[in-house]
């Protein structure tokens, strides 16, 4: 695995660096001790050149002295962000030094699919470019009857195809209708469900009590906070979940600017991808009208022809990526999303302030 092969755009994603980075190969650094480190490759913030990833080819036959060697050159340099670029499966003592000194590793092997299928949906995934990340929160927006719950259970099942477990936290339907209703699609959710591939979690009544009195006081506001976010992430952890949806998020927020900041920042779960759902009242994107500043991103969904049941999904927001800003156009079948590219006008795959002319 030459340096060039490694994917450094992958690098940079993993540890968030947007596309304001720089790298070099073979970098060397002075470390503390005024001993000269070379790295495979270190990776730099534009924004904070003092961000910086060091990587290492995970190739050679003596993994384990690599793995040692790396973690102290890097710490004696004062790079704590570190990344094991692997085309193979590490043996047991590899994996564990490797989450000893919080070393990430990135497997080049399948990095395309599971990075940027979201919603198995092709183009919509297209669309988002694979700007959504994990750790992030997401929101799905839209009125009643226009596919936010369908968009949730799509994403769960498309991460249960690629074997991430998944559920969904439904906050004002019955579970049992709920799964009742998902069952019905053909594309899957019925044998997921039944593998336990996706579990399906009502939020319990108790809420409104731990919620009374959240806009009195500080105190009571953040006790109820870390508490959810707290119990969301124990189940998360317990059940090792990697796609979760929230359906919708409403219930368990109040209007108010400070709470859905401070909600949503502790909502946020490492490895974790999380959508929310929000149906739209104060704001077209929400119901309070603030939610969407305070999530990584938005995608606005809408009926476009009431009569054929054609309906549009439009990228509002998307934090630290290049994503299509061109509506998505599908229905809703027994078969899921399904795209009416089709009968619309292609999509351009540049800006759509410029049309490209053609004899
Ligand atoms: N099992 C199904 N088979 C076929 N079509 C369905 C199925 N479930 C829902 N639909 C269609 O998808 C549409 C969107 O339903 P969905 O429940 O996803 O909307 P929603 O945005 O979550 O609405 P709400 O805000 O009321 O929860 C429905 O109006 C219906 O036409
Ligand atoms: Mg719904």
């Amino acid at each position: 695995m030459p340096v060039e092969s490694i994917n450094v755009q992958r690098v940079a994603e993993e540890f968030e660096l947007d596309s304001e980075f720089t790298w070099a190969a073979d970098a060397k650094i002075t470390g503390k001790s005024g001993a000269v480190h070379k790295f495979d490759l270190v990776v730099t913030s534009k924004k904070d050149e003092s961000v910086k990833v060091a990587v290492l080819k995970g190739i050679s036959d003596d993994l384990v002295s690599d793995i040692m060697k790396f973690n102290a050159i890097a710490g004696d340099c004062g790079i704590s962000l570190k990344a094991l670029v692997i085309e193979k499966d590490l043996d047991q003592t590899e994996t564990n030094l490797v989450h000893m000194y919080n070393i990430v590793t990135i497997d080049q092997r399948n990095v395309t699919r599971s990075k940027s299928v979201v919603f198995g949906v092709k183009e919509l995934d297209e669309s988002l470019g694979g700007a959504m990340r994990r750790g992030n929160v997401y929101m799905i927006a839209g009125k009643t009857g226009v596919g936010k719950t369908t968009t949730c259970t799509q994403f769960l099942v498309e991460g249960a195809i690629i074997g991430e477990r998944g559920a969904i936290i439904l906050t004002d339907t019955r579970g049992s209708e709920y799964i009742a209703n998902a069952k019905t699609f053909t594309f899957g959710f019925e044998e997921y469900y039944k593998e336990g591939m996706i579990e399906v979690i009502e939020l319990s009544d108790r809420i409104r009590e731990l919620k009374e009195g959240v806009l009195e006081s500080l105190k009571s506001r953040e006790r109820y906070i870390s508490k959810l976010t707290g119990e969301i992430k124990r189940i998360i952890a317990e059940s090792r979940i990697s796609r979760l949806a929230i359906d919708p998020i409403t219930p368990m927020i109040v209007e108010n600017d400070d709470f859905v900041n401070q909600f949503i920042m502790n909502l946020a779960i490492p490895d974790t991808y999380l959508i929310v759902t929000s149906p739209v009242m104060k704001s077209d994107l929400s119901m309070y009208g603030i939610e969407e500043y305070f999530v990584s991103g938005v995608i606005k969904l809408e009926v476009d022809d009431p009569t054929s049941g054609l309906r549009k999904a439009t990228i509002v927001k998307m934090r630290g990526g290049s994503y299509n800003p061109y509506p998505f156009y599908f229905k809703i079948t027994t078969k899921g999303i399904i795209s009416s590219q089709a009968d619309t006008e292609p999509r351009s795959s540049g800006s759509s302030f410029f049309k490209k002319v053609e004899e």
